[in-house]
């Protein structure tokens, strides 16, 4: 079975992470798969075509040569640059985001390509080590900090110097899921007190955990976990009451990074216009909830607002991309988990029966070469 992997930043101008590294190459080869690595691939996170040809992987010139010799091509996101050349018999493994592109993927199944969707990884203690997503929100957590850091006017830590003491900047994060808890870290490393709010109770051990003070608001209602442990969608009242308490935190905070997020719902609206314009002049908030619609009423996918008031409202898109190495190893180190499932004693083969590629297929499974 051949593995192909494509320059993603070719079609993406967001993207500099590469779905395979040269260590993951190597195991993969190893086991008996052959990978083919468009030239480049790797190059804008940090990884030569030397370095995977050393690790076994033949490096061919363009995405079309990639399309031609792949049984599976494996892609960070949906590969719009090339799924045009996809043929029957194929398999896509990727972050699909069935919401955005799904006529794009309609047109591959009835071309009969298999894909995989990786965000449909059960969340199992099996699949663990084959959770893109998880890896991805703990970029975007550790980054949504440093880049609220560099925006910030002032000093993240508390300085003591001839100038006089500088107080340490005040952040608050709003969801503690897995991106929440990296932002607290990572907030916490660079010198800043912080506070943190979830609406899941279990939450608050955790945030304590950190070093960060967890907030309480009184919501009225206990209910807001399902079974999976995932956050319930809230009421109206029960949002408003959120508001309500959080608000005399956001006007005190110089930074808020909000990551709060329901699944398969639109993101919750903790942030509004009134509670921005109380914030103070200089204050930074980093919504990472922009693609599900944002936890602020003015957050603007992609781009950054700043406010009259001198606050600014960022919602960069495809964090993970800025940290490209260490995001590619951690993708890379999932994938390739992933795919040893391809890789049965009797032969490699795209097994279905397994539990977990199962609840990824979109659409009919394909048997692809061996
Ligand atoms: P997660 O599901 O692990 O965490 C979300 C947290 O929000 C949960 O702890 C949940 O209890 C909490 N929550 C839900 N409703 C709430 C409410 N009303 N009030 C307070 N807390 C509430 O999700 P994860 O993986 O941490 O991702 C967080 C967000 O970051 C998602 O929207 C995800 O799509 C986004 N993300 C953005 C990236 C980017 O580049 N912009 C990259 C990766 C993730």
């Amino acid at each position: 079975m051949t593995i192909g992997i494509c320059a993603e930043y070719r079609w993406n101008q967001l993207e500099r992470r590469v779905a395979l590294v040269p260590d993951s190459v190597r195991r993969l080869v190893e086991r008996g798969f052959r990978v083919v690595v468009e030239s480049g691939a790797g190059s804008l996170a940090s990884f030569s075509d030397e370095q995977y040809s050393a690790a076994g992987a033949t490096i061919v010139p363009n995405a079309s040569s990639v399309v031609e010799t792949a049984d599976v091509l494996c892609a960070l996101t949906f590969p719009h640059g090339i799924a045009s050349m996809l043929r029957s018999g194929q398999v896509l493994v990727a972050l699909v985001q069935r919401w955005k592109n799904g006529d794009a993927i309609v047109q591959l199944l009835g071309r009969g390509v298999s894909v995989l969707a990786l965000e449909n990884i059960p969340r199992t203690s099996r699949a663990q080590a084959m959770d893109v997503l998880s890896s991805m929100a703990t970029v975007a957590g550790y980054r949504a900090a440093i880049v609220a850091a560099e925006r910030l006017p002032r000093f993240f830590p508390m300085l003591v110097s001839a100038a006089g003491t500088i107080p340490p900047a005040e952040c608050v994060v709003i969801g503690a899921g897995v991106a929440g808890l990296q932002a607290i870290a990572t907030a916490r490393r660079l010198g800043a007190q912080v506070s943190a709010y979830d609406v899941r109770p279990a939450a608050q051990e955790q945030i304590a955990s950190l070093g960060a003070r967890p907030i309480a608001i009184e919501i009225g209602t206990s209910d807001t976990e399902t079974a999976g442990g995932y956050a319930k969608q809230l009421a109206e009242e029960q949002l408003r009451r959120q508001r309500e308490g959080l608000a005399p935190h956001i006007s005190r905070a110089d930074v808020v990074i909000t990551t709060a997020a329901v699944p398969g719902s639109r993101a919750p609206v903790l942030l509004t216009r009134p509670m921005l314009e109380a914030m103070k002049p200089g204050s930074v908030v980093v919504d990472l909830a922009a693609e599900s619609g944002g936890n602020t009423e003015l957050t603007r996918p992609g781009e950054d607002v700043v406010l009259p008031n001198g606050v600014t409202i960022m919602a960069p898109l495809l964090l993970p991309a800025q940290l490209p190495q260490h995001a590619s190893v951690m993708f890379s180190r999932n994938l390739t988990a992933l795919l040893q499932l391809f890789a049965k004693d009797d032969g490699i083969g795209f097994h279905t029966d397994d539990e977990i590629l199962a609840a990824m297929v979109l659409g009919d499974a394909t048997t692809v070469g061996d």
